[in-house]
């Protein structure tokens, strides 16, 4: 953690003036007083078909709704909006593949066709309003066909990054009872094929709602095909049904748009619920202000789809604000580390999103790599998913940004939908810190007893006020949905991280409070790890803790007791981690694991994760009272 009086890096005062918000403070400032305001002024620079009644009914809360009323479609403002005008034959989305052979570019005008063909064969194949279609797909201009194909019918998405292993994939399709499924029939990985379609069909083989499965060819790898379930997209835009024009349903504002799953303290996934009328205006207002959007910027988040910094500011915003989006198949590395730069300057990149571990990652190779190439198309830059070590932000504004684009660091969550920390570009900025409350948020730093601490001391991040695009339920669990967030402090919304203001107002975050394992930027429960472990015959029981690591931020360490008569051994290491790989996800391996003879409880049971950890770093486990022996 950095030091709360590190160091304050100035932007050239210049982009304070050019930018959507010259003064932030004094925004923030007006927009606090009255955020309805705020929010209802941001709402009109959007199309709606109906307008609201109210901007926020809080009659409910923690239940909030937000633009009663009224009719919209997120849809119609990320494409149909942009036909009537200068957008129309602007690039939308430019999208290269892993190997660097293809591309694929399409204006407003021809996404919009694309996801009116994808809509129709939804349509054709009794998918309406309301329904749950699981989207499990690469890195491909089709997972923004299917995504906005279901918003504008009304459908309801949910999806599911394709790293995740068959019995994640069944878990979370079960749960949202999706009907049906969009895939592919396989991914490139680093050069290789990672096999989609095997993995859908162990996941649906049981499924009892799920009538219809789509397949995209990407691969061309040989795939198994249920003539009766199985569908190539391909055939399927052939047909007679896949043309013409599709109607954008005009929605209630608080109609479901997505569910997306998350880690939680338990076994089960949080299905995170987002709606159509907050969502547009929460993710458009973020984009358009803390980057700056203007419409001849070339925008490029690197996350994947299957994560809500995808959702968020992958398709849905950069579409809001009329921007050009870059979809990128492959990852940094392959088949070299200056992949990511050579793209910056080829595409003009004007703003760039990522992760602090991605930078972390990159930084390991030296500046050769990107000094190789023509950065200078870059005006912002940007970080979130963990708290990023000064480090890292020091070598990116340098190295990447050669000390001219602002980096801002976004602090936000699933749950939040959109920026909740954060700054606007022409602002002071602490490397390390997240800086302040968007525009209509007040954040808190809370003691167990709910009062606010002084600067500097850690505590519980609260958010006071409500925001447009704002979660509005965990899908089916209304009671789990009060109680994990809205139960401690009433009135206010509990994060689960820790974190500390400093007398500026900026926030630094900590990290979570909560049992959640942050795997380069990637949220793990540790339940969830803990249960793919202890589901491998040789295992009894299975604790795992998040440690320091210098470029995933938390690395795991599992301890596992094993069935008498198995030994622990560095093979059977090794397959327990391959077991995790195949039954949850690659990216929850535990980097290590101990076989201790028993793992240390409380008289009542429950593993003491925090002697564990003590123990793996080395360190004076603290207060063992509670230890049962
Ligand atoms: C958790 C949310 C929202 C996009 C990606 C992750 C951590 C997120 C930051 C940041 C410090 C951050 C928090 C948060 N986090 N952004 N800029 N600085 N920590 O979404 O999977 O829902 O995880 O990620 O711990 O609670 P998510």
């Amino acid at each position: 953690m950095a030091d709360l009086e590190g160091d304050v890096v100035y932007p050239d005062p210049s982009i304070a003036i050019n930018s959507h918000v010259p003064d932030a403070d004094a925004l923030r400032a007006e927009a606090l007083a009255d955020p309805d305001k705020f929010w209802a002024d941001r709402a009109n620079e959007l199309e709606w078909f109906k307008p609201w009644n109210a901007v926020l009914d809080r009659s409910k809360a923690p239940f909030f709704k937000w633009f009663t009323g009224a009719e919209v479609n997120i849809v119609h403002n990320c494409l149909d909006r942009h036909l009537k005008g200068p957008n129309k034959n602007k690039l939308a989305l430019i999208w290269q593949s892993e190997d660097g052979q293809e591309r694929r570019t399409f204006s407003y005008f021809s996404l919009n066709r694309q996801v009116n063909m994808m809509a129709n064969v939804l349509k054709a194949m009794g998918v309406v309003k309301g329904d749950r279609i699981t989207i499990y797909l690469p890195r491909i201009p089709e997972v923004f066909f299917a995504m906005l194909a279901c918003a504008k019918i009304g459908a309801v998405h949910s999806v599911i990054f394709a790293g995740f292993s068959s019995d994640a994939l069944t878990d979370r399709i079960d749960d949202s009872q999706s009907k049906l499924v969009i895939t592919a029939d396989g991914s490139w990985i680093n050069g290789s094929v990672f096999p989609l379609k095997e993995i859908v069909d162990k996941a649906v083989r049981f499924s009892p709602t799920v009538e219809n499965v789509i397949v995209v060819k990407r691969t061309g790898s040989e795939v198994t095909m249920d003539p009766l379930r199985d569908h190539w997209y391909h055939d399927l835009q052939a047909l007679p049904i896949a043309k013409g024009k599709c109607e954008t349903e005009k929605l209630d504002s608080e109609h479901p748009l997505y569910i997306l799953y998350t880690s939680g303290s338990t076994g089960k996934p949080k299905a995170i619920l987002h709606t159509h009328g907050g969502y547009m205006v929460g993710t458009y207002t973020t984009l358009k202000y803390s980057f700056d959007m203007r419409a001849e910027d070339r925008w490029w988040c690197t996350a994947d789809p299957g994560w809500v910094t995808g959702h968020s500011y992958l398709v849905y915003g950069p579409l809001l604000t009329g921007a050009t989006t870059f979809l990128f198949e492959g990852g940094p590395t392959y088949p070299y580390p200056s992949r990511w730069w050579q793209l910056v300057e080829y595409y003009g990149i004007t703003q760039f999103y990522t992760a602090p571990t991605a930078i972390r990652s990159l930084m390991r190779f030296g500046e050769a790599w990107p000094n190789r190439h023509d950065l200078s198309s870059l005006r912002l830059l940007g970080t979130v998913g963990e708290p990023i070590n000064p480090e890292a932000w020091k070598w990116f504004h340098r190295v990447i940004g050669k000390e001219r684009c602002p980096v801002i660091d976004t602090w936000w969550q699933t749950e939040t939908g959109m920026f909740q920390i954060t700054q606007v570009p022409g602002e002071p900025q602490k490397p390390g810190s997240a800086g302040k409350p968007f525009f209509g948020q007040d954040a808190a730093i809370y003691n167990e007893a709910g009062d606010e601490v002084p600067d500097g001391d850690e505590g519980f991040l609260v958010l006071k006020n409500p925001w447009p695009a704002m979660f509005r339920t965990l899908y089916g669990d209304d009671e789990r949905f009060v109680n994990t967030y809205w139960a401690k402090y009433p009135g206010v919304y509990l994060a689960g991280d820790a974190a500390r203001k400093d007398a500026d107002g900026y926030l630094w975050i900590i990290g979570r409070t909560d049992d959640v394992i942050n795997v380069s930027g990637h949220r793990l429960g540790t339940a969830e790890v803990e249960s793919a472990l202890v589901s491998h015959p040789d295992v009894t029981e299975a604790a795992v803790v998040g440690l320091p690591h210098e470029v995933k931020g938390q690395a795991i360490h599992a301890f596992v007791t094993l069935r008498v008569g198995v030994e622990g051994s560095k093979e059977l290491g090794e397959e327990l981690r391959k077991h995790v790989a195949a039954h949850l996800s690659p990216i929850a391996k535990p980097d290590a694991i101990d076989f201790p003879d028993k793992l240390p409880k409380t008289r009542s049971g429950k593993i003491m994760r925090r002697v564990l950890k003590a123990r793996a770093l080395g360190q004076d486990e603290g207060d063992l009272t509670t230890l049962e022996d």
